[in-house]
């Protein structure tokens, strides 16, 4: 399918909208109602035992420890996980902290009613700090509340170890195309996902965060969950600091709540915020790269990616960042990073430049699909390798002296494939 239906979507809304803590007939607690300035009525939200709302997810995984966080919707819910290793060990409880925030508006889907509604109140978002993990180890955890809310992940692989992980970007379910993209890729097993960001698109007026997470949970349960920040996690004016910092904030380590780093088998991740500034001389682009520096004067560093929303090269329907690229490209080529991903134009593309890193928009998670060539007269274009308008995630296979890319479209099809080999250590 070329383009997803809207239709197709409000169908997939229709099957999920039984979410636990929605509307329901056997209310506890109700709070919020249309909230000031808000939109969306209904009655408020109904919070029901066992008070979990969103989640599990996993993040800020190192070889040692790992967060796993979950929102509630009343006080009184139980915290904790229990965690064991996927490959067998004694379970153990971990305790979580609660943290209350008070939301002050409601906002729903105005083309789609059964979608379930981002409701005003007050909300506990649990995290449980898991540590003193064996590195290069998967865990399996589930909710002491719900034990039906489970999840995984694994530690960073020691340096020099082969793993997997996955990209996607701008992810739209309620559009009925997410589904099935994350489908396609699960069988893939990555130890984790970057996301590039747009994670929700309240602007599709069909859908909200609580009519994402249980089409994404899939993916959240299948590994750590490190997304980067789109321009439309800033939607409405709370947006990012009400729901996308404060379930995804502090992803990684270092750098701020939107932008961050994380390591697994030698390999560096950096997570850009493109919606804040980020040259060379503003606080968050002189972070990357004294942290790129860093990274490749460590023991065991093999490579670099950097993540971000906005691509620095493209030839589809959205703006390039040609001051970035020209800023940025010596130093990846210098500091060995060896991929910069990107979404926002719906597509997917690959650039190969002969020099520095491989360039790559994969943003074929779920939003409709535009044009990935209205701008083949950009000069750079004729360095674009592959490109496609399809809804696709890519898994990356890190071996021993190759990283190995595989576009995996809705229907599990490999639409692209490329090898890019690893240098010698510096
Ligand atoms: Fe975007």
């Amino acid at each position: 399918m070329r383009r997803a239906s809207w239709w197709l979507g409000l169908a997939t809304l229709t099957a999920i909208g039984a979410n636990c803590g929605e509307d329901g007939s056997s209310a506890t607690t109700t709070t919020g109602g249309g909230g000031e300035g808000g939109e969306g009525g209904g009655t408020g939200l109904v919070c029901d035992a066992p008070f979990v709302t969103k989640g599990p997810w996993a993040l800020r995984v190192d070889g040692v420890s790992a967060r796993v966080r979950w929102e509630a919707c009343d006080e009184a819910s139980m915290g904790g996980i229990m965690v064991t290793p996927e490959d067998g060990g004694a379970a153990r409880t971990v305790a979580s902290k609660a943290t209350p925030s008070t939301l002050a508006s409601t906002y729903g889907a105005p083309l789609n009613p059964s979608a379930p509604i981002d409701y005003a109140g007050t909300y506990y978002l649990h995290e449980a700090a898991v540590d003193g993990l064996t590195p290069g180890t998967c865990y399996r955890y589930a909710l002491a509340a719900d034990a039906s809310r489970k999840g995984r992940f694994c530690t960073a692989r020691p340096t020099g170890t082969a793993f997997t992980f996955a990209a996607i970007g701008d992810t739209n379910p309620a559009l009925g195309t997410t589904d099935d993209t994350i489908a396609a890729l699960l069988p893939h097993a990555p130890d984790f996902t970057v996301h590039l960001g747009d994670l929700q698109y309240y602007d599709s007026l069909l859908e909200t965060w609580a009519s994402w997470f249980p089409v994404m949970q899939p993916l959240l349960a299948a590994g750590a969950f490190l997304p980067v920040i789109g321009n439309h996690e800033y939607e409405k004016p709370d947006e990012l600091d009400a729901y996308a910092l404060r379930f995804f904030g502090d992803a990684g380590f270092d750098g701020t709540r939107s932008y961050h780093r994380f390591e697994s088998g030698g390999v560096w991740f950096f997570g850009i915020n493109s919606e804040e500034p980020f040259g060379p001389s503003d606080p968050q682009g002189a972070w990357l790269v004294a942290q790129l520096a860093e990274a490749k004067a460590r023991p065991g560093f093999r490579f670099s990616i950097v993540s971000l929303h906005r691509p620095m090269l493209t030839c589809g329907d959205s703006g390039d960042l040609p001051d970035a690229f020209a800023a940025f490209h010596p130093i990846f080529e210098k500091e060995r990073v060896l991929f910069v991903l990107a979404g926002h134009m719906h597509g997917y593309e690959r650039f190969e430049l002969g020099d520095g890193p491989v360039y790559l928009t994969t943003a074929g998670g779920g939003g409709v699909i535009n044009d990935p060539s209205e701008n083949l007269a950009r000069p750079y274009c004729d360095k674009r390798v592959a490109s496609g308008d399809y809804y696709h995630s890519v898994v990356f296979e890190v071996g021993a002296e190759a990283v190995i890319g595989k576009v995996v479209d809705q229907a599990g099809a490999i639409r692209d494939t490329f090898t890019t080999a690893i240098p010698a250590p510096p």
